[in-house]
């Protein structure tokens, strides 16, 4: 049975729920999938040998990605190569078609420029605004980012922009890697 793994990066816990929804759209197509934070991963270590595919996803903060995203590629790049291997990136300005796209999505290619880890598949998913659960500071500069780009301003927002289907059709997706060679052996 193939068997995927789900590294994933989080604070407000909607990257989180994407990597579950993953993990389950997998297993009803008959796969097994885990899923592991980072801080899990650094802590405990992760057995690369169980999985088939290996999968990293990381929110978006501030146009860059937590530190502890980039430390671990750093890390453990000699292992995400080894295997059939995805990316996913989680944003709110990926709510447009034009940014859902990885060609069309600006963290995507600043990822693809800065990090050592080149992954052989790509996915860009819309993530959540949630003003109530946001500090001060990050609510007024998430507000900026939303005035330029045309989103919701109203701190009293809380819209879910990820498209459900799509995140279990990448799911199956990442199932189908595994027959695929990897990126490097
Ligand atoms: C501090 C902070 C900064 C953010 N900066 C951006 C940003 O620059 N661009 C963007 O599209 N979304 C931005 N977002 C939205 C997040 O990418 C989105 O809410 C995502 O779903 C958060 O995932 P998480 O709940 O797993 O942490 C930001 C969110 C927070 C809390």
């Amino acid at each position: 049975m193939t068997s995927v793994l789900v590294l994933y990066m989080s604070k407000g816990g909607h990257t989180a729920r994407i990597s579950r929804h993953i993990c389950e759209s997998i297993e009803t197509a008959g796969g097994k999938a885990d899923m592991m934070g980072l801080v899990e991963a650094n802590k405990e270590g992760v057995d690369w040998r169980r999985y088939d595919v290996v999968v990293l996803g990381a929110p978006v903060y501030y146009g860059t990605y937590d530190k502890s995203v980039y430390d671990f590629i750093t890390a453990h790049k000699t292992e995400l190569d080894r295997k059939p291997n995805s990316f996913f990136n989680v944003s709110v300005v990926a709510r447009t078609p034009e940014k859902s796209t990885v060609e069309g999505n600006r963290y995507m290619q600043k990822f693809l420029e800065f990090s050592p880890w080149k992954p052989q598949d790509l996915k860009v998913i819309a993530g959540k605004v949630d003003y109530p659960s946001w500090g001060w500071l990050d609510t007024l500069m998430i507000q900026m980012i939303m005035k330029f780009t045309h989103g919701p301003t109203d701190r009293s927002t809380v819209i879910d922009y990820t498209d459900w289907d799509d995140v279990a059709s990448y799911g199956r997706h990442l199932l189908a890697l595994a027959e695929k060679a990897p990126a490097q052996a």
